[in-house]
């Protein structure tokens, strides 16, 4: 199929595009590059033997989606471009709002005027907010804990309306959990622009004598060893998680929601410690006070991705680094 990747110069984006090239899908980039590098592209280039096609621009400019959407011959879009800093959206909410809900309207009309009606769109576990219950599924409530999650309720509604108001659409919005790792090359590392909020890449920084230490946010959660823990699932079965529900769509219309995550928990303590193992070098630690809006524990249900899909997590934390 033709596909237009939005975002498809970031992290996961990247990644996907290894994925659906190799399965044999055109893949058109849809980037303005605000949070990653034109050199990507070289890299998805050299990883995958072939020439991709590029298209510069801002998700909020339709008439750019539009030419890009009939230039290429779209059939699908899998919509991952967006801005994800919990931080930063709580200091600046609007430009959350008009980048991650404002894009996607604009998406939408770009797709409605083409008539292209299949879609993949990235959400987060971060619209479940506090757990009520663990594992996560995808019927726990939403409750969004700053304005980036909303963003991501928001997008889920809108796409859910759409659904509604015209049964042809095909939809997968797809949770992920915490995505870490990279594609075996090594040539498309999770590379943010500006200072990194995540753990892993953060670690990573320390690795390599980037950063002095990793604080480590409260070792005083209730958890075994009282620091935070989350699903880790790494990017490459995160994207064959995309590949399948794009195959899913294909064949069903509808409005469909999943969580991709591994069903398992590890706490920043052992991710450290795995990370130590495999590059044989102590990681320093500083224990600070709890980042605002953490919650203790974070785990998926994986259940409806592997009844719905056939797909479920298969690299484990001693694959992850
Ligand atoms: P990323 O920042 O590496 O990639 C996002 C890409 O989108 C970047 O290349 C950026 O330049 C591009 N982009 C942003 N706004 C744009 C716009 N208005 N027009 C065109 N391009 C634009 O982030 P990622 O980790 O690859 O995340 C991809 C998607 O997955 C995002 O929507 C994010 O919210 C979602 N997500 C990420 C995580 C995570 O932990 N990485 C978890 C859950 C959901
Ligand atoms: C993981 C654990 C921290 C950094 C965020 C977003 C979520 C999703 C994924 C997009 C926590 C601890 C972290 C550090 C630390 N993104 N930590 N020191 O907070 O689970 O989720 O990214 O949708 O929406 O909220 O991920 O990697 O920031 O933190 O101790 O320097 O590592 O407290 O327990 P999080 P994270």
């Amino acid at each position: 199929m033709n596909i237009l990747l939005t975002g498809g110069a970031g992290y996961i984006g990247s990644h996907a595009s290894v994925v659906l090239t190799e399965a044999g899908h055109n893949v058109t980039i849809f980037d303005n590059f605000c949070n990653s590098h034109h050199s990507v592209i070289d890299a998805l280039n050299k990883i995958t033997d072939k020439e991709l096609t590029l298209v510069e621009g801002d998700i909020r400019d339709t008439d750019l989606l539009d030419r890009a959407l009939s230039d290429n011959k779209i059939e699908a879009v899998m919509h991952l471009a967006g801005l994800k800093s919990v931080a930063e959206s709580v200091e600046k909410p609007a430009l959350y709002f008009d980048n991650n809900v404002g894009g996607t309207l604009s998406l939408i009309k770009a797709m409605q005027k083409n008539n292209i009606k299949m879609l993949v769109f990235s959400s987060s576990a971060t619209v479940y907010g506090e757990p009520q219950y663990l594992p996560i599924d995808e019927k726990h409530p939403l409750k969004a804990i700053n304005p980036y999650g909303q963003s991501k309720i928001d997008v889920e509604k809108i796409l859910s309306d759409l659904f509604e108001s015209d049964k042809n659409w095909r939809i997968i919005a797809l949770r992920y959990f915490n995505p870490i790792g990279e594609h075996s090359s090594k040539l498309i590392p999770e590379n943010p622009k500006g200072t990194p909020n995540n753990l892993m890449p953060i670690i990573v920084k320390v690795a390599q004598d980037k950063l002095s230490h990793v604080n480590i946010y409260g070792d005083d959660y209730d958890t075994l060893d009282g620091t935070g823990v989350r699903d880790y699932i790494h990017v490459m079965d995160l994207v064959t998680g995309h590949l399948a529900g794009l195959s899913y769509i294909k064949n069903h219309a509808g409005f469909l929601v999943l969580n991709l995550g591994t069903g398992k928990g590890f706490s920043v303590k052992e991710m450290i410690c795995e990370f130590e193992k495999k590059i044989n070098k102590k990681i320093p630690i500083k224990i600070i006070a709890r980042r605002y809006g953490d919650i203790a524990v974070c785990y998926a249900s994986t259940d409806l991705a592997k009844a719905t899909l056939g797909w479920e997590a298969k690299l484990r934390l001693e694959d992850f680094f």
